[in-house]
């Protein structure tokens, strides 16, 4: 049986390229896309995630659903600057796209968590605040009998990109994005006890995708979704070129997707990590603690620290230009 994934996206500029890449790996199989705010607001996420399933047309359409339109405590920050105003390089508002009715985000994935289990992977590509939401969630009759079996203890593997533990954050000077965006959600499921592999810029900054690759693969291949990542990517690659000095960007996302597919392409080290929330400097920064023998077992996740570069970019771009 393929492995069963739900995609949970603020449906971005790389959350995009993880899409397709997801939607193109027959290891997997793709049940749902649930949308998160984060990079843009919870609608145009949803409308992102309908505009790319318009484009691949995959054979078994996954159920989409819209999430948490803010984070768990704080007002929403967004990455125009990074992904556009429309979250695709201002490529989705030039599209009529319908708007989309769905089921409520948490419903769903508790659904799925129930249904599939151990079996079922969530890779999370944003702020963490549906999977927090999830797992509050008590239902009433449950509270009552004072039970607490939440459909989220369920799952197998929660795959968060997230996170900077020994390089600069890119959200200030310490955070990276999503645990910036919503610090609250992402400290509740660092101390969750979940199985969670954690994806950080540590490791996804270690790849780059150049801007001549792009236009080079884009049009040797000359199909609609290779124009589509020619042009949704171009302001995402400006931006990385006034920030960090190269005409490219960064593969975080797709970098999440590869690690619940091929596990292997990752190094991990498992380690207590608290997520800053009271800081008013340090908000959302990662700090990460091994456990010390005769101490305290504290909660641990896999915390990524090294990537195959070379597999990786070789499952990215076979699948991409597809
Ligand atoms: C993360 O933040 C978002 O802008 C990207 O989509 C990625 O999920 C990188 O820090
Ligand atoms: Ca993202």
């Amino acid at each position: 049986m393929l492995r069963p994934v739900i995609l949970d996206t603020d449906a971005g500029v790389d959350d995009a390229l993880s899409i397709i890449l997801a939607l193109r790996s027959p290891e997997i199989s793709v049940r749902a896309i649930t949308t998160v705010a984060g990079n843009v607001e919870v609608e145009k996420c949803t409308r992102n995630v309908a505009l790319l399933l318009n484009l691949l047309q995959p054979r078994d359409r996954p159920t989409v659903a819209r999430g948490a339109a803010k984070p768990l405590k704080r007002n929403l920050v967004t990455a125009p600057e990074v992904h556009g105003k429309d979250g695709l390089g201002n490529v989705a508002s030039r599209r009529r796209i319908a708007p989309v009715k769905t089921k409520s985000a948490v419903a769903v994935m508790g659904e799925l968590c129930d249904s599939l289990g151990q079996k079922l992977t969530i890779i999370a590509l944003g702020p963490l605040t549906n999977l927090a939401l999830l797992l509050k969630q008590k239902p009433r009759a449950l509270r009552m009998l004072k039970k607490k079996p939440r459909a989220l203890r369920k799952v197998g593997r929660i795959v968060s990109m997230g996170g900077a533990f020994h390089v600069p954050g890119n959200t200030g000077p310490v955070a990276e994005f999503n645990y910036y965006v919503d610090p609250d959600a992402a400290q509740l499921l660092m101390n969750s006890g979940l199985p969670i592999t954690v994806i950080p810029l540590d490791v996804t900054e270690q790849v780059v995708l150049m801007r001549r690759e792009v236009e080079y693969r884009a049009k040797r291949r000359a199909s609609a979704v290779a124009r589509f990542v020619l042009s949704a990517t171009k302001q995402y690659m400006r931006y990385h070129k006034r920030t960090e000095g190269f005409y490219g960007g960064y593969l975080h996302d797709p970098i999440a997707v590869a690690a619940a597919v091929f596990p292997s392409l990752m190094e991990i080290k498992k380690l207590h990590v608290e997520v800053e929330t009271e800081g008013k400097l340090t908000r959302g920064m990662t700090i990460a603690e091994s456990h010390r023998s005769g101490a305290p077992r504290k909660p641990e996740v896999h915390v990524a620290t090294k990537i195959d570069r070379e597999r990786f970019l070789r499952f990215f771009h076979e699948r991409l230009w597809k």
